[in-house]
């Protein structure tokens, strides 16, 4: 008889403790301590004990590793596999993360149906019947994609063994339970398990497994931390939903760049593929607007010309208002305070409302002038000439400062058709003939001359 032991471990950090305890030690939660049983796992393996004995590794020269066999997976889906560094690498494990209802399981189930492979997508979230509601949507005819409504591990891999896919999708991590563990599923070594399982399988069997998991109320995967360092690669997928595009990004990837950013239009059958996505972000209308700028930003190694509007209004109230979508409100306040001191203009008075177009959300420091423009623009009340686009970042004393891959940034606003693009005098551009005009200012009064 296994002796039944039991742990109590944080639900928020996964921090482990002997007994209970209000507050947790490490992450200073209260309450989130909870009792798990567990009896030991003596046999946490992903096969049946009938397969075959496991080789021991042994070591090996790094020159002398053979990677050459290990092609990507090609997913044929452009942004997803930009996003993992050029496809799926086999036995990899990739989390997908995102909030409820913005379409994992679309995503997943759309790559699991163009896959060109034999796919298992595993459901504990939905029927059958359900999935192919959904997959009639997106596209009915695949003969390579099977589905199975399962949670219990033992279960899947039974299946797996019989079907041996070579990609295997599992949505979500939170609904998998192991026998080995008694603890309800989601519960934090439930999880640990489950990962745990599924990364010996991937890892012997070199298939690439997807895990879909589920997101806190914060934004961080639902689960102990630990589940993020587990897996190769850790994906977002993210925007607003009432918003049609997402975007994907990768928070970890061991097998790539953090920098790529796959960016898709939500549409009645299913997830487009946005690859030309400055076309679409921005609005060219016929009518000038004041307080609408344009910059040209980089996600990634991608150009991207976003829309910035501002509205600058007298306040109502004694305190003025300052709101930003998609842009950090501190640096909203730090450029306000800029424009006040350098540029003479009285906004302490003023609410400065802005909005980065499209529900996306930039960090990139070469919005900067674009938004001063904006602003700037509002507060005046006159329109930006509609073919003007801004790429500088703007310093504390009012600098216009240079800003990464510039010329990457003019090309591609000169190949949308903006006639001036604003660029800091103090980068470096080589670019000849080229037909936009490359206006280099150094100071924040240099671009007021130009808008009012
Ligand atoms: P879903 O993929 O189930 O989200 P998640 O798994 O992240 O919780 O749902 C995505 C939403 O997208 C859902 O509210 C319905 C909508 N949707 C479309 O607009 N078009 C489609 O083709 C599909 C399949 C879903
Ligand atoms: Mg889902």
């Amino acid at each position: 008889m296994v002796k039944v032991k039991t742990t109590f471990f944080c639900q928020s950090c996964g921090s482990q403790y002997a007994k209970w305890q209000g507050q947790c030690n490490a992450c200073k939660e209260w309450n989130t301590i909870v009792e798990e049983v567990i009896q030991t796992p003596e046999k946490s393996d992903w096969k049946s004990p009938t397969s075959s004995v496991k080789k021991a590794a042994v070591p090996l020269r790094v020159k002398d590793i053979d990677v050459s066999k290990e092609p990507r997976l090609d997913t044929t889906d452009g942004e997803f596999n930009r996003v993992l560094g050029g496809g799926l690498v086999p036995g990899s494990l990739t989390l997908l993360g995102g909030e409820p209802g913005i379409g994992k399981s679309t995503l997943l189930l759309q790559i699991s149906l163009k896959l060109p492979y034999k796919t298992l997508y595993v459901s504990g979230e939905e029927s059958q019947k359900q999935i192919k509601m959904r997959a009639e949507r997106i596209n009915p005819n695949n003969n390579n994609c099977y589905i199975l409504t399962e949670t219990k591990t033992q279960n899947i891999f039974k299946q797996i063994e019989a079907l041996e896919p070579d990609v295997v999708i599992v949505d979500s991590i939170q609904t998998l339970h192991s026998d080995y563990i008694e603890s309800s599923s989601g519960s934090i070594s439930q999880i640990k398990e489950c990962t745990t399982e599924l990364i010996k399988f991937a890892k012997e069997t070199a298939t690439p497994v997807i895990l879909i998991g589920h997101i806190t109320k914060d934004g961080n995967i639902a689960g102990p931390k630990i589940l993020e360092h587990m897996v190769d690669t850790v994906l977002q997928f993210e925007g607003d939903r009432n918003h049609i595009f997402r975007i994907l990004r990768a928070n970890k990837n061991r097998f790539g760049s953090t920098n790529e950013l796959g960016i898709y239009e939500m549409q009645g059958s299913g997830l487009r593929e946005v690859t030309n996505p400055s076309e679409i972000l921005i609005s060219k209308k016929d009518e000038e607007l004041s307080g609408n700028a344009v910059a040209a930003t980089l996600e990634g190694m991608r150009p991207l010309m976003i829309e910035v509007q501002a509205l600058v209004s007298t306040a109502v109230y004694g305190t003025p208002q300052r709101s930003a979508t998609g842009f950090n409100a501190k640096r909203l306040n730090m450029l306000l305070a800029v424009l006040e001191k350098r540029a003479g203009f009285r906004l302490g008075a003023k609410d400065v409302f802005l909005n980065i177009t499209g529900g996306i959300t930039v960090d990139d420091p070469a919005i900067d002038l674009a938004v001063v423009a904006s602003i700037l623009s509002s507060n005046e009340d006159v329109a930006l000439e509609k073919d003007f686009c801004f790429a500088a970042e703007v310093g504390l004393s009012g600098e216009i400062r240079p800003v990464q891959r510039v010329e990457q940034r003019i090309l591609e606003a000169e190949k949308l058709g903006f006639s001036t693009i604003f660029v800091s005098k103090y980068n470096k551009i080589s670019l000849k003939n080229t037909a936009i005009k490359i206006q280099m200012i150094s100071k924040i009064e240099d671009l007021v001359g130009f808008i009012v």
